[in-house]
C-alpha cells in the first residue's frame, strides 16, 4: 500500500466566552459553552502521512523532532481516528506554529484542528465539519472552535456527540483584533492545569458558570445586531470573571505579568478617549484588544508610545481550516 497524504491549515481563536474548566477530562466536555472569533495572523500548517512501511508514529514541530511525551499526545489523537474509522498504519506528523509554542496564544486550538483536517484528507474520511470539531475538540477543547472561521460557538453539548463547534457569523464587519505579546516564552501552567485546579479548588467557580452562560446569551444577541460595544463589554467583563476564578484557587495563581497590567490600563485610556477597543487575556500574560478594524492602525500607533512595535500584531478575522496542496506545503 502506498503513502496517504493529507495537509491542512487551521487558524488559531480566540474566546470571548471563555471555556475554563471540564465536565468531562477523557472526552473533553466542557463545564459551558464559549464563543470565538478565529484569526487570520496567527495559524498551525500540518501535514499527515500514513505510512504502512513505518511501524510507530513521529512527530516534527518546526521542523524538530519532538520528545516521546510529545509524540504520545499525536498518538492518543490518531487512535480515535484508527478506532472509529479502522484505519491501519503509523504516521508522520510533520506541523509549523506560525504562532508561539504554548505561550497562551491559543497554539493548542489551530495544532488539533490541523492535525483533524490533515487526517480527515489523508484518510480519505470526508467528515464533515461540525462532527470533526468534535474530534478535534479531543486534542484541546479550544480546537473544537478553530475548524470555522469568523465567530464559532463551542456548544457544551450533552455528550461527547454533541459537544461540537456552530459558526455564529462570518465577521464580515468592522472587526479586527490587536495581540499585544507581552511575554512569548512557554508558560509554567497550563490551561489544562490550570482550570483543573480552577475547577476543583475556586469558591467563585458555580459563580462563573452562572455567569458564562449569561454572558453567552447577550454576546450572542450583541453579534446578531452587529452591537460592537456590547460585544466589546461582555468580552472585556467575561475575560476578568475567569481570571477571577484564578486568584480564588487553592492554591491561588495568575498568568498576569505587570506589563499586562500596563496595557489594560492603556486600554482603559484609548477607551475614554472615544476608541472602541476591550480586552481579553487567556491562559498567560499576553493581551489581546477587540477592536475596529477600520481603527487598528491608530490604535497600533497609540500602543507604540508604550509598547516596541514588534509586540505589537493586528490580525484580521480568520477563515475555517482549509486544505493546502503538497505545492503551498514545498512554498511554505
Ligand atoms: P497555548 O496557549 O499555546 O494553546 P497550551 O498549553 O494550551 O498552550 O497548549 C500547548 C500544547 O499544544 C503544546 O505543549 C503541544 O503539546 C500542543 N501543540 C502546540 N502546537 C502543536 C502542533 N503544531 N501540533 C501538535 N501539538 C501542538
Ligand atoms: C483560557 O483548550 O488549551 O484559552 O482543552 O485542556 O487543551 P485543553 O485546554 P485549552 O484551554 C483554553 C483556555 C482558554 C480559554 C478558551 O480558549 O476558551
Amino acid at each position: 500500500m502506498s503513502k496517504q497524504i493529507g495537509i491542512c491549515r487551521a487558524h488559531t481563536n480566540i474566546a470571548l466566552i471563555k471555556y475554563w474548566g471540564k465536565r468531562d477530562e477523557v472526552l473533553f466536555l466542557p463545564m459551558n459553552s464559549s464563543l470565538s472569533l478565529t484569526l487570520a495572523a496567527f495559524y498551525t500548517d500540518t501535514k499527515v502521512t500514513f505510512d504502512p512501511s513505518q511501524t510507530i508514529d513521529s512527530f516534527f514541530l518546526n521542523n524538530k523532532k519532538q520528545a516521546p511525551q510529545e509524540t504520545i499526545k499525536i498518538t492518543a489523537f490518531i487512535d480515535l481516528f484508527r478506532q472509529n474509522y479502522s484505519l491501519k498504519g503509523a504516521v508522520k506528523v510533520e506541523s509549523h506554529n506560525h504562532v508561539p509554542t504554548a505561550a497562551g496564544l491559543a497554539s493548542s486550538a489551530s495544532a488539533f484542528a490541523a492535525l483533524a483536517g490533515a487526517v480527515n484528507q489523508a484518510a480519505h474520511l470526508n467528515i464533515e465539519p461540525t462532527l470533526l470539531s468534535t474530534y478535534a475538540r479531543r486534542g484541546s477543547g479550544s480546537a473544537t472552535r478553530s475548524i470555522f472561521g469568523g465567530f464559532v460557538e463551542w456548544q457544551k453539548g450533552t455528550s461527547s456527540a454533541d459537544s461540537c463547534a456552530v459558526p455564529i457569523d462570518d465577521a464580515d464587519w468592522d472587526i479586527g483584533m490587536i495581540i499585544l505579546a507581552i511575554n512569548t516564552q512557554k508558560k509554567e501552567l497550563s490551561s489544562r492545569a490550570g482550570m483543573k485546579l480552577t475547577v476543583a479548588t475556586s469558591p467563585f467557580y458555580p459563580a462563573w458558570i452562572t455567569s458564562a452562560e449569561k454572558d453567552l446569551a447577550e454576546m450572542k444577541q450583541a453579534i446578531q445586531q452587529q452591537d460592537f460595544q456590547k460585544l466589546g463589554e461582555i468580552t472585556e467583563a467575561n475575560g476578568m470573571k475567569m481570571h477571577a476564578t484564578m486568584l480564588g484557587a487553592n492554591p491561588p495563581f495568575s498568568y498576569w505579568e505587570p506589563d499586562s497590567i500596563r496595557a489594560i490600563k492603556k486600554v482603559k485610556s484609548l477607551r475614554k478617549n472615544g476608541f472602541m477597543c476591550y480586552i481579553t487575556m487567556d491562559a498567560g500574560p499576553n493581551v489581546k484588544i477587540l477592536c475596529k478594524h477600520s481603527e487598528m492602525k491608530f490604535l497600533k500607533k497609540e500602543l507604540e508610545k508604550e509598547f516596541a512595535s514588534e509586540q505589537i500584531i493586528l490580525s484580521d478575522v480568520g477563515p475555517a481550516i482549509r486544505s493546502l496542496s503538497e505545492k503551498e506545503w514545498l512554498d511554505l
